[in-house]
C-alpha cells in the first residue's frame, strides 16, 4: 500500500494556493481542504448575527453555534463549504467577508475552533490543506510543506479576475487594498502569524505556468511519498 502523506500549502493571499492544492489532490487522489473557507464561513456567521468583531467573549460564545462541514459538489468535483447545513461557498467569497475575515482570524477562540477541526480532518493523512498556518501550526510535522509566493501585481490581477466574475462592480484598487491589508494583518497577528516554516519549500509562481508549478509540486510529493512516514 502507498504511503499517505500530509501536504501543507501556505502563503500570501491570491498566490494560487487553492488552485495548486486542487490539482495535486486530483493527481494524488487526496482530499483537499481550503482552511481559509472555514475562517470565511465563521466570519459570515458573525456578520449575519451582528456579533461585535472586537469582543473575544462574544465571538467565543457565538462559535458554539457554528457547525462547519465540507460537502463534495458533484458538478464541480470539489468541496463546498457548509455553514450549519447551508451551502455558503459563493457567499464567503464576497468582499464583505474578505474585508473582515483577517480581523476575525486573529481571535484565539476562532483559531482554536478551526485548528481543532483541521487536525481532525487530517487524522488519516492523504490530505492537502492550504492556508496561512498549516505548515507552522496545524500540521507542523507534515511530510511536505510548500510556501507559495508571487509578486503583488500578479496576485492583484489574478484576484481581480476572480472577484470581477462574481461582482463586476468591484475595482482593481479595492482588490489591491484588500489583499495588502489581509497580508499585513495575517503576517503581524499574535497567534500563528503567516510565516514560512523552516522546512518549507518556497514556490514563487510569478513566472511559472500552472503546469510547471504542478510538476514541481508533484515531484516533491512523490519524493516524500516514497520515504518512511513522519509521526503527527
Ligand atoms: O485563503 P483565504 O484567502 O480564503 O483566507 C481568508 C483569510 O482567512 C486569510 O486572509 C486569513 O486571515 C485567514 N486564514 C487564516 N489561517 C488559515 C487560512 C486562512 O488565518 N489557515
Amino acid at each position: 500500500m502507498q504511503n499517505k502523506i500530509i501536504i501543507t500549502i501556505d502563503g500570501y493571499s491570491s498566490c494560487g494556493k487553492s488552485t495548486l492544492a486542487k490539482q495535486l489532490a486530483r493527481r494524488l487522489d487526496y482530499v483537499h481542504i481550503d482552511s481559509g473557507a472555514m475562517y470565511r464561513a465563521i466570519t459570515l456567521y458573525l456578520l449575519r448575527n451582528d456579533i461585535h468583531l472586537d469582543i473575544e467573549a462574544d465571538i467565543s460564545k457565538a462559535i458554539e453555534n457554528i457547525n462547519l462541514s465540507f460537502v463534495k459538489n458533484d458538478f464541480t468535483g470539489t468541496s463546498d463549504m457548509y455553514l450549519n447545513d447551508e451551502n455558503v461557498e459563493s457567499m464567503i467569497r464576497e468582499m464583505l467577508v474578505s474585508e473582515r475575515v483577517s480581523d476575525v482570524a486573529t481571535h484565539k477562540s476562532v483559531r482554536d475552533f478551526a485548528v481543532a477541526q483541521q487536525r481532525k480532518i487530517g487524522i488519516n493523512k492523504g490530505i492537502i490543506m492550504d492556508g496561512r498556518d498549516i505548515g507552522t501550526t496545524v500540521f507542523a510535522h507534515a511530510e511536505l510543506k510548500l510556501f507559495m509566493t508571487a509578486d503583488v501585481k500578479t496576485r492583484v490581477e489574478r484576484r481581480f479576475k476572480e472577484m470581477f466574475a462574481i461582482n463586476p462592480m468591484v475595482s482593481l484598487e479595492e482588490v489591491k487594498h484588500n489583499l495588502e491589508m489581509r497580508d499585513y494583518i495575517d503576517s503581524n497577528r499574535e497567534i500563528s502569524p503567516l510565516r514560512k516554516a523552516d522546512d518549507a519549500v518556497v514556490l514563487d509562481n510569478t513566472l511559472l505556468t500552472m503546469d510547471e508549478q504542478l510538476d514541481i509540486a508533484l515531484q516533491l510529493a512523490y519524493e516524500r511519498i516514497a520515504l518512511p512516514m513522519a509521526k503527527n
